[in-house]
């Protein structure tokens, strides 16, 4: 059997925009990080970061955003910050029940970006 990739384990795109919605309900009730978000599109971004996830986890998507760095620049983000918007994702995951080698898998795609996203 073809190895699957890790965008097919975690059900495909309509799961994943499910665990990104849940997951920014999570990071607008923080105070520590919702104000980056006060004046942005939630429907845009909530689109681009499921694609974003799905592109990066072997999905047959194409992310039309911006790059991790170019999309966060000069908004000063602390690893305090990154931190959190991290564990919200991993409420949401958890949430919705994605395994834990799963849910491993996508955290660890995401803290490869840390580097550059934060700033301060
Ligand atoms: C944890 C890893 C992160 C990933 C994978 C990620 C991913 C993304 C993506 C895909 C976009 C959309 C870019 C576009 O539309 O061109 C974006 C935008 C944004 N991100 Fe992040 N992000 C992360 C962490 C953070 C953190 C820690 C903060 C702030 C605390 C943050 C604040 C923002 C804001 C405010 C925007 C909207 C920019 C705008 O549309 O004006 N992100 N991010």
């Amino acid at each position: 059997m073809p190895e699957q990739t890790l965008y097919e384990r975690l059900g495909g795109e309509e799961s994943i925009e499910a665990v990104v919605d849940r997951f920014y309900g999570h990071v607008m009730a923080d105070d520590l990080v919702n104000g980056y978000f006060e004046d942005v599109d939630m429907q845009r971004q909530i689109a681009h970061q499921t694609q974003f996830i799905s592109a990066v986890t072997g999905g047959p998507v194409e992310y039309s955003g911006e790059d991790m760095r170019a999309a966060h620049e000069g908004m000063g983000i602390n690893e305090e910050e990154f931190n959190a918007i991290a564990r919200h994702l991993n409420t949401a995951l958890k949430e919705f029940e994605v395994p834990e080698a799963e849910r491993e898998d996508v955290l660890d795609e995401i803290a490869s970006y840390q580097g550059a996203i934060v700033e301060a």
